[in-house]
């Protein structure tokens, strides 16, 4: 609800919390399946968080039969925002880097479990396992409150995405493997 970039796209409070849900059920929905990895944080049998993962290559080319799955649902949550949308995911496309990685394309916990090490643990997790085969990730930070989390998991900023003036600093972080 607070994300600087969704704020951005979808200034309108009420209506962003509704359109929100609709959009990541869109990505779990049509976007992710048999494309993406998710990792879940549970806390007994609540899900708690998610990371959505783009395993390598990681430079993210929707599939077409997907993003024809998906365009509906995308077109209802942003309406007349949609060319937004479409510069901002043409500019982090332009952004992307070519070597192989990891991408987590999305991270979230649920607000009244933050502040208690899921979100770490839940990068953690994908990160280590990149460790173990040499493998590279990437993130692009929609919000500065995040830096320091992903510096402390080993993210260093690359660069900022080249978005519209009015737009919020997006942060492009990449993590060699350790
Ligand atoms: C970003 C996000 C996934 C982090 O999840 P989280 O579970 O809160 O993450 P952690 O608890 O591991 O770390 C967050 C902070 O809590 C601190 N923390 C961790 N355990 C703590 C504890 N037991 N007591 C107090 N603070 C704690 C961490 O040190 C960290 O501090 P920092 O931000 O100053 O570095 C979560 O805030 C979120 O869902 N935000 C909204 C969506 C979002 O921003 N997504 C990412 C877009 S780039």
């Amino acid at each position: 609800m607070d994300d600087p970039v969704f704020a951005w796209m979808l200034p309108t409070l009420p209506a962003r919390r509704r359109r929100l849900a609709l959009f990541f059920s869109n990505v779990l929905r049509h976007e992710a399946p048999g494309v993406h990895l998710i990792d879940v944080a549970r806390v007994g049998e609540r899900i708690v968080g998610g990371a959505v993962w783009y395993p390598p290559p990681g430079r993210y080319v929707p599939k077409l039969g997907r993003q024809l799955l998906a365009l509906p649902g995308y077109a209802a949550v942003l309406r007349g925002r949609l060319g937004m949308a479409q510069t901002y995911v043409n500019s982090a496309l332009r952004a992307h880097p070519s070597e192989p990685h990891w991408y987590l394309q999305y991270v979230g916990v649920d607000p009244e479990f933050q502040r208690q090490g899921i979100g770490a643990a839940l990068i953690s997790f994908r990160v280590h396992g990149c460790d173990a085969d040499s493998q590279a990730a990437y993130l692009e930070s929609s919000n500065a409150k995040n830096l320091a989390l992903y510096t402390r998991l080993g993210f260093q900023p690359t660069g900022l995405l080249a978005l519209p003036s009015g737009a919020p600093e997006v942060t492009t972080m990449w993590r060699p493997p350790a």
